[in-house]
């Protein structure tokens, strides 16, 4: 069976491990913040804090941002839940706007019609590994005053307008093993604010400056030596994993028929976190159980929009009416990209799309 995932953990990552064991640090320890430094460098920003996950990031991205209890935050609802769980986390309300259903990212035309006084940031999130259209989300948060989170978790690397996703705001990015790079858990948080990594700093670690001085409310979010040793060896590997998703994207793209393969606009990039393709007429979930039948493994990312997730309609009062992303819900299809992937693999995946009957 060809999976979806497998994360590539070689030699390096494996001795990188065992030299932290035996160093006798093993939590946010000299390897955290090499991890940091580096992580800041591939991103073009000042400052990066690692954290226990992209979850944890976001939720300490948006603190530092000075979310909380009565703000909303424009998002999209086609997305992994924890995007929109960490607004919550804040007391703050995630407000939906749809998504253009061409690239699955958010729709910078729908936006300011959802801007009300209570809008204090927007979270645009980069979807499957493919950066958004930034400029008017930049313009937007401008123009009105409100922060800019970005929701790096698929995207590590992928460019708009050639500067690296996680530096137009506050970016958060996940480093859970399907990522494009993994510590096993982790996340990373990017900013050029000193005042903003330095809040992160303090939250992750109970809101102390001072040893055992408590100045405010905070969380044990830290990451351990053992993960950011893993991390760093993996970022050393990004370039080549990313150009390696590339390469098998662009072959799947130029040989799959009657699906509509992922689109990259001009001036953004796209790492392939996922290749997603959309499924005509409602053939999506047949062509699946094909797919499981003949040896390939895929997935949907995601089933069900966050505004309608049961916990998010009977609990929070969510009615919203997003087409583009319950259109989208209905007929993605992401089907394996990753590095580990042979051009047999991809052969393989290539006929089992085609051979099936999808009313071409
Ligand atoms: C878009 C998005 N946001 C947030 C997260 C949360 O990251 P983590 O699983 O590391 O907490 C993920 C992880 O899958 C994600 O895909």
């Amino acid at each position: 069976m060809i999976q979806m995932a497998k994360p590539q953990i070689g030699d390096d990552e494996k001795q990188a491990v065992m030299e932290v064991l035996d160093s006798g640090i093993l939590a946010q320890g000299p390897r955290v913040k090499a991890f940091e430094e580096a992580f800041a460098e591939m991103c073009g920003t000042r400052y990066a804090v690692a954290t226990s996950s992209g979850t944890t990031a976001l939720h300490l991205a948006l603190l530092a941002n000075g979310i909380g209890p009565g703000d909303e935050v424009i998002t999209s609802a086609f997305t992994f839940i924890a995007s929109a769980n960490s607004i919550l986390f804040t007391g703050a309300r995630p407000v939906f706007v749809d998504i253009d259903p061409r690239t699955f990212n958010l729709n910078p035309d729908l936006i300011e019609a959802a801007i009300t006084p209570k809008t204090k940031a927007i979270l645009p999130i980069h979807l499957y590994g493919l950066a958004c259209d930034m400029d008017p989300i930049l313009r937007l948060a401008e123009k009105h005053g409100l922060a800019l989170i970005e929701d790096a978790c698929q995207s590590h690397g992928a460019e708009y307008k050639h500067e690296k996703v996680g530096s137009f705001g506050t970016g958060a990015f996940s480093l859970y093993p399907t990522k494009n790079i993994t510590s096993g858990e982790g996340g990373m948080i990017t900013t050029n604010d000193p005042a903003i990594d330095e809040k992160c700093r303090v939250l992750r670690q109970h809101g102390m400056r001072r040893r055992y001085y408590h100045d405010e409310l905070g969380y044990n979010f830290r990451m351990t030596d053992i993960h950011a040793a893993i991390g760093l060896a993996q970022l050393k590997k990004l370039s080549k994993f990313n150009a390696q998703r590339q390469a098998n994207a662009k072959m799947l793209s130029e040989h799959l028929k009657g699906v509509v393969v992922p689109h990259v606009p001009e001036g953004q990039t796209h790492v392939f976190h996922q290749y997603t393709v959309r499924v005509p007429d409602g053939k999506r979930d047949a062509l699946r159980t094909y797919l499981q039948e003949h040896g390939v493994s895929s997935e949907v990312y995601y089933p069900v929009a966050v505004h309608q997730q049961s916990f998010y309609v009977s609990e929070l009062g969510f009615k919203d009416t997003l087409p583009g992303t319950e259109l989208s819900a209905q007929a993605v299809l992401s089907l394996p990209v990753h590095v580990g992937l042979s051009s047999s693999d991809l052969e393989t995946i290539i006929a089992a799309v085609n051979d099936f009957d999808l009313g071409r």
